[in-house]
C-alpha cells in the first residue's frame, strides 16, 4: 500500500512578474519553520532562478542535477535551518521538466516525493506568467497561492492566470495574497476585486490568504542577501508573513484528510501537454 502523505504542497504564482513571489516564498518558508513546520522550498523559476542570490549562497547542486543527471535529491538539499528548513536551488536557463519524456518525469517526481515525507510544507517558487512549465508545476501541487499587488494590471494578470489554471488544469484551490499594500483595507480591496471576477466569470470561489505591507526592509534585505524575516523580525512585512504562515498551518490541518490521500506532487496533469 502507498505510504500516507503528510506534505502540503503549494505553488507560489503570479500573472505579472516583480510582484514579490520570490521574497514571499523565501520568508514564508522561514516563518513556517519558526512556527515549527518542517519546510522544503524549491526554486522552480528555471528562467530567473534567484533564491540562491537572495540568500547569498552558492550551492553546488541544483534542480538541474535532479532533472538531468539523476542526482540523489538528498545530496542536492541545501540546509537553511537545522532539521527542517531546506532549499532545492534552480540553475538558470536549463532543461525544463517538460523537455523530459513521461518516464523521466515520473522518475523525477518519484525521487522528489521520496524525500518529502520529512516535511509538512513544500513551497514551489515559480516564474511569472502562464507558460507550460508554470502550468505543469502549479497543477502538481495541492493548492495554489496567487500573489498580486493592488495595481490594476497585476489584478487582471492574476485573474487571467487563475482562469487558465482552472479551465485548462482543473486547479481550484486558489489562495490570494496581496503584496505591497499600504493598509489591510487596500489588501482586502485587491482581494475583493479578483474574488468578484472569479465568482462572476468562472463561478469559482477563491480564498483570501492575507496581505503583506510595502516596506523598505524588503529591498534592503534583498541587498543584504538575507530574509527580512530574520533581519527585520518586527517589521510589518515580517508580521504579515507570520500571519500568513499561521493561516496556512490552519488550512493544512483542516485539509489533512485529503492531503494524506494525495501525493505531495501529482503528475497526471502533465500528460497530454502539447
Ligand atoms: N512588500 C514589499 N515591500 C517593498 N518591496 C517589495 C515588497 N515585496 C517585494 N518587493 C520588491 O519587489 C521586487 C520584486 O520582488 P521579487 O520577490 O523578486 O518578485 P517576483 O519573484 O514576483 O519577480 C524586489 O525588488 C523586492 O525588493
Ligand atoms: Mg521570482
Amino acid at each position: 500500500m502507498q505510504r500516507q502523505n503528510r506534505t502540503f504542497s503549494l505553488s507560489i504564482l503570479s500573472g505579472k512578474g516583480g510582484v514579490g513571489k520570490t521574497n514571499i516564498a523565501l520568508n514564508l518558508a522561514y516563518a513556517l519553520y519558526q512556527a515549527g513546520q518542517n519546510t522544503l522550498l524549491v526554486d522552480c523559476d528555471l528562467g530567473l532562478a534567484n533564491l540562491d542570490v537572495m540568500l547569498g549562497i552558492a550551492p553546488e547542486g541544483s534542480l538541474h542535477d535532479i532533472l538531468n543527471h539523476n542526482a540523489k535529491v538528498e545530496d542536492i538539499l541545501f540546509n537553511l535551518g537545522k532539521n527542517g528548513l531546506d532549499l532545492i536551488p534552480a540553475a538558470s536557463g536549463v532543461t525544463d521538466i517538460l523537455d523530459l519524456d513521461e518516464d523521466q518525469q515520473d522518475n523525477v517526481v518519484q525521487r522528489l516525493t521520496k524525500v518529502m515525507s520529512k516535511y509538512n510544507f513544500l513551497l514551489l517558487d515559480l516564474g511569472a506568467g502562464i507558460n507550460q512549465t508554470v502550468q505543469s508545476f502549479a497543477a502538481m501541487t495541492h493548492h495554489q497561492v496567487v500573489v498580486i499587488t493592488p495595481e490594476p494590471t497585476s489584478l487582471t494578470d492574476g485573474y487571467a492566470l487563475i482562469k487558465v489554471l482552472y479551465t485548462q488544469k482543473k486547479a481550484k484551490n486558489f489562495h490570494i495574497l496581496v503584496n505591497m499594500v499600504h493598509s489591510e483595507q487596500e489588501g482586502r480591496l485587491g482581494f475583493e476585486r479578483i474574488r468578484a471576477a472569479c465568482e462572476k466569470f468562472l463561478e469559482l470561489e477563491v480564498d483570501f490568504l492575507g496581505f503583506v505591507r510595502q516596506d523598505d526592509v524588503v529591498p534592503e534585505s534583498v541587498r543584504m542577501q538575507k530574509p527580512f524575516f530574520q533581519t527585520a523580525a518586527n517589521s510589518n512585512p515580517a508580521r504579515d508573513v507570520l500571519n500568513i504562515a499561521h493561516r496556512l498551518i490552519r488550512i493544512r490541518n483542516d485539509s489533512l484528510e485529503r492531503i494524506v490521500s494525495t501525493p505531495a506532487l501529482r503528475l497526471e496533469d502533465l500528460d497530454g501537454i502539447d
